[in-house]
């Protein structure tokens, strides 16, 4: 496994102008007459003022001919201030008319029906073939300080989720379900961004990067191990404090 690329910048603010950046690079890489191109984000705050930047008047990207997806999403109404399409709308997609957005309907009261819904979205969008798994161009991901990314907790049961591209998943330490796309479509990505800023994520940061362990001790972010290649770390000075 190719050791992962991690950046450090001096703040969230630069952090997040670079991970604009990457992500320009990223779609002007792709060949968009050959295929759909498909970007998922995630929730919670790092991410917030990176998706603002994208919907900037100084970034300018085909949006009509891209995909957005959630990496996951609370199980709350969608203008919940705990959403994360709450967050995405209000930061990018209100300021983007014509991006092709795909909302996870995460305040389903059936949340298995939502999950299987969001995953037969993105199968028919990219064409998947039965038997494989979505291969998405890129997902930016965030680090929880218990080792989660995406809504993949530790000891959760979407943590196993080996047949299922999307699955409802409760996590008791929060008291509520999430929808999150499971790790196989991950892995599947043709790049993995993880965005983590501040130093409350220094000492996961450094056990995420520096502390190897047995494979049944890893923590969920340690899991995520593209075949394509190792994820690249945006990451701040303070997150990056104890590397
Ligand atoms: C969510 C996210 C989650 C997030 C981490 C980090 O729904 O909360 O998808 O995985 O990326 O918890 O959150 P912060 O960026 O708020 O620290």
């Amino acid at each position: 496994m190719p050791s992962p690329e991690v950046r450090v910048f001096k703040d969230l603010e630069e952090l997040s102008r670079q991970a604009a950046e990457d992500f320009v690079n990223t779609v002007e890489r792709s060949d968009l007459s050959a295929r759909p191109f498909a970007a998922a984000l995630s929730g919670g705050s790092t991410p917030q003022r990176f998706c603002e930047l994208l919907a900037s008047r100084g970034v300018s990207l085909p949006w009509p001919r891209l995909h957005l997806f959630q990496v996951d999403e609370r199980c709350v109404p969608p203008d919940d201030p705990r959403s994360n399409y709450r967050m995405l709308r209000e930061a990018m997609l209100d300021r983007l008319p014509g991006v092709q957005f795909h909302r996870m309907q995460a305040e389903w009261p059936d949340r298995e029906a939502a999950a299987a819904s969001y995953e037969n979205d993105l199968r028919t969008t990219l064409g998947t073939e039965s038997g494989a798994w979505p291969h998405l161009d890129v997902i930016y991901l965030g680090l929880g300080e218990d080792g989660h990314t995406a809504s993949l907790f530790p000891e959760t049961a979407a943590l196993a989720e080996r047949r299922l591209a999307v699955c409802a998943n409760f996590v008791p330490k929060l008291n509520m379900y999430r929808i999150t796309l499971t790790l196989p479509v991950l892995n599947a990505a043709a790049r993995v961004v993880f965005l983590v800023s501040g130093a409350g994520k220094a000492e996961i940061l450094r056990q995420v990067l520096r502390t190897p362990a047995p494979p049944a001790s890893l923590l969920p972010a340690q899991l995520v191990q593209p075949s394509g290649s190792a994820p690249t770390w945006y990451v701040d000075e303070a997150a990056a404090r104890l590397l």
